[in-house]
């Protein structure tokens, strides 16, 4: 097997690089470095690419070509809901101009296999206790439409020229696998509460008065090295007989905010008494994933809660430079 891994110096998709070398797989990474890092890529080659550039599709076809790929996992794409809502066109040609690239090259070199970052942004807000595949999607921001464009996309080279692939719609991705791949962003609940209390300051909430048990909002929150699994399985799923596409990936369990923030307390020792501050526009109170599916059709399941997610992100953390 040799894999492109295009965002695989990225947070999760270093993980999957690092699942993937390890199994023996032949494994190349394209990545542009914009928001990830080289050196965890580790023994994997890198290709420095910005796949939206103008010429990125030839250069892709060479990369395909010279290295004898048979299957891409794209990872790479932008993916900060506030910012897209500022920048749609931007955004636009990043998520949907860098995969429309990325598919005209597999299409000319006759690569067939793809398994796709989706994102419960498709999801919107839906008024569903637990999420299935079958809600339709109906994202509110430009980051879950490009998302969205991007699983209608694949659908299409489907039909008209046999693309195998996977969407894999990811719920609150958090944790890490080894210490040295956590979340280099602060734009997720567990790294904002840590960059709060490094800088000295209370971790914040934003809005208690939602209707949930606590007022605070819940969501699934799935390990990253459960979910960079769930990569390797729905690769592996390519070879079996077409079936479903799209899959969630989550626990099916949610936890609120201050569950959270209270396991970050017991797990670092910190006081994390919390500033309530108003709510930010277009967060549901809920999202909670069913995971029957990937569970029936690929057999794969998360293996880790909220205390292993966050202790393994608090390691990470303290591994880093802005120790606390
Ligand atoms: N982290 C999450 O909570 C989460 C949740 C849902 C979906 N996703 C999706 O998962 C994917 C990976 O997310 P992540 O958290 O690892 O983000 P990340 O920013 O750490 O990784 C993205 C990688 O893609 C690269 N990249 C971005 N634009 C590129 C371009 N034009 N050309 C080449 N490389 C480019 C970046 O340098 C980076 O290494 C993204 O598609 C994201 O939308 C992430």
């Amino acid at each position: 097997m040799s894999t492109l891994v295009v965002g695989g110096a990225g947070y999760i998709g270093a993980h999957v690089v690092r699942l993937l070398a390890d199994r023996g797989d032949d494994v190349l990474v394209v990545d542009d470095l914009s928001t990830g890092v080289g050196h965890r890529v580790g023994a994997a080659g890198l290709v420095e690419l910005d796949i939206a550039a103008p010429d990125a599709q030839e250069r892709l076809e060479l990369v395909l070509r010279e290295r004898e790929i048979d299957s891409v996992i794209h990872f790479a794409a932008k993916k900060q809901v506030g910012e897209s809502v500022e920048r749609p066109v931007w955004y636009y040609r990043q998520n949907v101009g860098g995969l429309v690239n990325l598919l005209g090259a597999m299409e000319s070199t006759g690569v067939t296999r793809m398994i796709f970052s989706s994102s419960a942004a498709v999801y919107g807000q839906p008024d569903v206790d637990i999420v299935t595949e079958g809600v339709t999607p109906q994202p509110i921001n430009p980051y879950g439409e490009t998302k969205l464009v991007g699983e209608w996309l694949m659908a299409d080279c489907a039909r008209s020229w046999g693309l195998r692939w996977s969407a894999l719609r990811y719920f609150n991705v958090a944790g890490s696998g080894w210490p040295e791949l956590g979340d280099p962003a602060v734009l997720n609940l567990v790294p904002m509460v840590f960059d709060r209390l490094a800088d000295g300051r209370r971790p914040a909430i934003f809005g208690d008065d939602y209707p949930t048990p606590d007022g605070t909002c819940i969501r699934d929150y799935i390990h990253v090295l459960d979910l960079a699994h769930a990569h390797l399985a729905a690769l592996d799923g390519l070879d079996g007989e077409p079936g479903e596409n799209v899959f969630n990936v989550g626990t099916g369990t949610g936890a609120s905010v201050r569950e959270v923030i209270d396991t970050i307390g017991e797990v670092s020792g910190l006081d994390v008494t919390a500033d309530i501050e108003p709510r930010r526009p277009g967060d549901p109170p809920r999202l909670v994933a069913s995971p029957d599916r990937i569970r029936d059709h690929l057999g794969w399941k998360a293996g880790h809660g909220l205390s292993d997610i966050v202790r393994s992100a608090w390691e990470a953390w303290q591994a880093g430079p802005r120790r606390i």
